[in-house]
């Protein structure tokens, strides 16, 4: 979940390869490296911190070569420091690499290194790669990366230069991220698109098991083997200004804000023009294979995880096939039951998360078939699934995850309302009353962001506080959960969901006068009950938040404040009461001062186990 990025052309490599670290911090931001050829020897810079430490030291000693890799380090092995960030290289300088991933077995490597009279510096897997390459390098840089990848095992996308061969830029992926960046005169490569886009709109997407050698006149891709793969260059029709704050203060916010256009675009052209139908281009099953599935199991992270737990709610309420949701880190290891009747649907923003990515390939591997929702064209995730359903969410900067959820849950509605149609399993007129609903969740989303103060006074009064807990039962408890994560997540304040009946087996002994509540209490045909949980906190002291539909009168009664969302069918409150569980969120992470887009000991896209 590191950044790279890399140079070749014939401006100065310093200022581009930082520029291109900046495009991908958010992937992880402990410390920041540049190797440049400068000179007629290769000169590394490096700094624990933000980029800016980085960017004053080139400052203080600028670096004028012409090709260059730079990287942005999120720590596996190691600690951040100075001596452990990335790029590295061997003793004699002359190699210098820059990886993103997890090398296996890089102890071993390292100790037969060692024996052979390398000197290691860093307490990374890293090093022991430039060390190797130098070890097998023999005037070739490009052979000597081959050969060295042979020995490795375990994640990795690479950039390598070497001293003696300055016209080269050599790139290698293996089950880590990375693309190439087609220019005129010079070439570029990236851990996202995002690092290249403000210099050409032309890329190859490696695949795993690849290589490209980039010169300054063009971009040759290899197996790792050596022979030549011919591609066509990919096109990004992407505005950069999308992947920038545009006029908000913190990504978070404007991506919160931009909830009504990414559920317009997630529907998109998936409802036919009279509103009765949801049409499914993209899912290549048959009527007749959607009938064979028996158990659908819905596997993700984090967020991701979140949005399938209201997954498995509509497609169990709706097409009646029963529904398992798993954290993936524990999927694999739970000997889950797999057959050709079992629909997998992995779910995943960034469609690089080591963990999903493992449970996808395990459940192909027992021969499920596997459907990926996920937001990013060309990642791995979308690459190694049968079929994908892509949210149209666009970019996603924030670490903390808001749009890319709720166009999650728009995926699973329309999914879940496909399956149904090609089942029968609910009247036609069901599904049209469904799609009326969700076609209305764009206007609403923009209605409820409208009580934003309302959320900021409740989020300034409950910062200080240490713990507080969210409640709701069904589909309210699920989304409780996804509020209680982005609370943590970026306030750093301890809370818990749980689901309200859950309160008087236990949690109920930690609600004390000013304990702040956050009750969710959205599902008509749980009203009364919840209603009843919120009073036995209450009773108790608890500083309650309530959310309810709109036109509520019985919960304004009973809690400090309310928030109201506008009224839509049960199964798709989801898409609705997020939203003010993200703005308390976003807006207690303020009051605190913390780093609303990069909060401590997170990176946005995890692509180590
Ligand atoms: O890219 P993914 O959707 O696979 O990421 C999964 C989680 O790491 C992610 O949702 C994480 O929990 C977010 N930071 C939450 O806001």
């Amino acid at each position: 979940m590191c950044g790279i990025v890399g140079y070749i052309g014939s401006s100065k490599a310093q200022d581009i390869l930082v520029e291109g670290l900046k495009k991908l911090e958010y992937r992880g931001y402990d410390s920041a490296g540049v190797a440049v050829y400068n000179g007629g020897r290769l000169e590394v810079v490096k700094a624990k911190g933000r980029l800016a430490e980085l960017e004053g030291k080139l400052e203080a000693a600028p670096l004028s070569g012409t090709i260059g890799i730079g990287h942005t380090r999120w720590a596996t092995h190691g600690k951040p420091s100075d001596v452990n960030s990335h790029p590295h290289v061997d003793n004699e300088r002359k190699i210098s690499v820059v990886h993103n991933g997890i090398i296996e077995n890089y102890i071993a490597l390292k100790e037969e290194l060692i024996e052979r009279g390398h000197r290691f510096v860093s307490e990374t897997d890293t090093e022991v790669i430039s060390h190797l390459i130098a070890d097998l390098y023999e005037g070739d840089i490009v052979r000597a990366v081959q050969a060295a990848v042979k020995r490795l095992r375990g994640a990795y996308a690479l950039g390598v230069i070497a001293e003696e061969e300055p016209d080269k830029l050599v790139a290698v992926r293996n089950a880590s991220p990375l693309i190439i960046g087609v220019g005129d005169g010079e070439n570029f490569i990236g851990s996202d698109i995002p690092a290249v886009l403000p210099h050409t709109r032309d890329i190859y997407i490696l695949k795993d098991g690849e290589m490209a050698v980039l010169t300054r006149n063009g971009v040759e891709l290899f197996t790792l083997e050596g022979n030549i793969i011919s591609r066509e260059l990919f096109h990004v029709d992407w505005d950069l200004t999308t992947a920038e704050k545009g006029g908000y203060d913190h990504f978070m916010l404007k991506e919160i804000h931009e909830q009504p256009k990414a559920y317009r675009d997630t529907m998109g052209s998936r409802i036919t023009e009279d509103g009765k139908r949801v049409v499914m281009n993209e899912v290549k099953m048959t009527a007749d294979e959607l009938r064979t599935i028996r158990h659908v199991h819905i596997v993700a992270c984090g967020t991701a995880y979140h949005a399938g737990l209201v997954g498995k709610n509509v497609i169990e309420r709706l097409a009646r096939i029963p529904v398992e949701a798993d954290v993936a880190s524990e999927y694999r290891y739970r000997a889950p039951i797999i057959s050709k009747e079992t629909l997998v649907i992995v779910v995943s923003q960034s469609g690089e998360t080591a963990d999903t990515l493992a449970a996808l390939r395990e459940a192909q591997r027992q021969g499920a078939r596997v459907i990926a929702i996920t937001n990013v064209v060309g990642s791995s995730v979308a690459r190694e699934a049968d079929d994908v359903i892509t949210t149209w969410a666009g970019p996603e900067i924030a670490v903390a995850s808001t749009k890319a959820y709720t166009s999650q849950l728009i995926a699973f509605y329309l999914f879940g309302l496909y399956l149904t149609q090609t089942l029968e399993t609910q009247e036609p007129a069901m599904i049209e009353e469904a799609i009326t609903a969700l076609r209305a969740l764009p206007e609403q989303v923009e209605t409820l962001l409208g009580q934003a103060d309302t959320v900021k006074a409740f989020a300034e009064k409950i910062a200080n506080h240490d713990d507080l807990f969210f409640i709701g039962r069904g589909l309210d408890y699920a989304v409780a959960q996804e509020g209680s994560l982005k609370l943590k997540e970026i306030s750093y304040i301890h809370s818990e969901a749980y689901a309200s009946g859950e309160l008087k087996h236990g949690t109920l002994a930690l609600i004390e006068d000013g304990v702040p509540v956050i009750a969710l209490a959205t599902q008509q045909e749980l009203f009364e009950k919840t209603l009843s949980n919120i009073k036995e906190v209450t009773a108790r002291g608890a500083y309650v938040m309530g959310i309810a539909p709109e036109g509520d009168q019985e919960l304004a009664k009973s809690v400090d404040e309310v928030i109201t969302i506008p009224r839509t069918l049960g199964l798709l409150t989801p898409a609705l009461s997020v939203v003010p569980l993200q703005l308390l969120a976003y807006y207690a992470s303020l009051a605190r001062g913390n780093d609303v887009d990069k909060p401590r000991n997170l990176a946005k896209s995890v692509t180590v186990e």
